[in-house]
């Protein structure tokens, strides 16, 4: 497995993370708790420290088996946690207030059996709640041992005149990346660089169509929120795009002898420098199939051709 340090931090975290969205067994199709913690256990034995996951996920359900899953274990991984998208009365805002985080960060605690999160992320922005008063919130909570760090998530370029005054504070952003989203790369760069964050990527297997398993015929049961048009990376035109760049993955794949999925995550392991690449997983096999993604280089030639397609 290849490590990493957070910038401005010490917080070391494998360079693939484990994400917890399916974990929540919500929207996902078919996910069973006992294949979960399965996973996760075999994400540790294979070298795999960060476990990301967030209070919405399942409304709770992903850091309740996250907690359940890791028991004593918990010491030796990087818990990474979000906060600030509430979900009240089947209605979806976000909230960042001081108030809230207090609330959210005290039952996301008592859902995942632990006294501390090492990284709590702010989900989404509110466009309400000053920048410093999160930053003052985090840091008292900071001192109280509650949080070790705390990072961004779902920011970009027009964040950077908020954000500017705070460098060294956040210590890592989200964003969607992935050989079939390459949207916000530049604004990842860019962060990156001038922000001094280091940039964690959600949907780098593109929900799951960049491991090769789906073809033009794919069709999700309405509870998997994959059969909705907004996730994009399965309906129309896009799907068909999707595809092709898999069947090139499959070519580099072959060449190294490993699975689709292991192409995805070196795409971005190698193309976007410091980076960590969060993979969902259900099953034990797809970590097993994901942690294939560490400790080999694609060619510049195969990084090139990956970014000719996927363009
Ligand atoms: N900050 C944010 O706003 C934000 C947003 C979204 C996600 N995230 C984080 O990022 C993580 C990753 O994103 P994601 O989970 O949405 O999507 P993803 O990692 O791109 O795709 C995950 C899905 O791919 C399939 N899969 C995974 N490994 C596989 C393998 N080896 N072989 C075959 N299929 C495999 C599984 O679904 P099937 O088996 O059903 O195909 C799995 O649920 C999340 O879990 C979450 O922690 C953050």
């Amino acid at each position: 497995m290849e490590y990493l340090i957070l910038k401005n931090s010490d917080l070391k975290v494998s360079r693939i993370g484990m994400g917890g969205c399916p974990m929540g067994q919500y929207g996902w199709g078919n996910v069973q708790e006992n294949e979960l913690i399965e996973a996760v256990h075999s994400a540790i034995d294979l070298g795999i420290t960060l476990f990301d996951t967030a209070d919405t996920y399942g409304l709770g359900q992903s850091e309740i088996t996250l907690g359940k899953a890791l028991g004593k274990r918990r010491r030796d991984v990087v818990i990474a946690s979000k906060f600030g998208v509430r979900i009240e009365n089947g209605k979806t805002f976000y909230d960042n207030s001081p108030e809230y985080i207090e609330k959210a960060l005290d039952d996301s605690l008592r859902r995942l059996r632990t006294d501390y999160i090492d990284l709590y992320q702010v989900h989404y922005r509110d466009e309400k709640t000053p920048i410093e008063d999160v930053v003052d919130k985090l840091e008292s909570l900071k001192k109280q041992g509650k949080i070790r760090y705390y990072g961004l998530s779902n920011i970009h370029e027009n964040d950077k005149d908020e954000l500017k005054y705070f460098i060294g504070s956040f210590v890592s952003f989200q964003d969607e990346y992935s050989l079939a989203c390459r949207k916000n790369e530049r604004d990842i760069r860019l962060i990156s660089d001038e922000l001094q964050m280091t940039p964690i990527t959600w949907g780098s297997l593109g929900q799951g169509i960049l491991t090769g398993k789906y073809n033009k015929n794919v069709k999700f049961n309405s509870d998997d929120r994959r059969s909705r048009d907004v996730y994009v990376n399965f309906h129309g035109e896009k799907l068909l795009k999707n595809l092709e760049i898999v069947d090139e993955m499959k070519i580099i794949g072959l060449n190294h002898d490993r699975p689709v999925s292991a192409v995805a995550i070196r795409f971005i392991l190698d193309y976007l420098e410091d980076s960590v690449v969060l993979c969902g997983a259900k099953k034990a096999e797809q970590i097993i199939g994901n942690i294939q993604g560490t400790d080999w280089n694609l060619s510049e030639s195969e990084l090139d051709e990956l970014d000719r397609i996927s363009i």
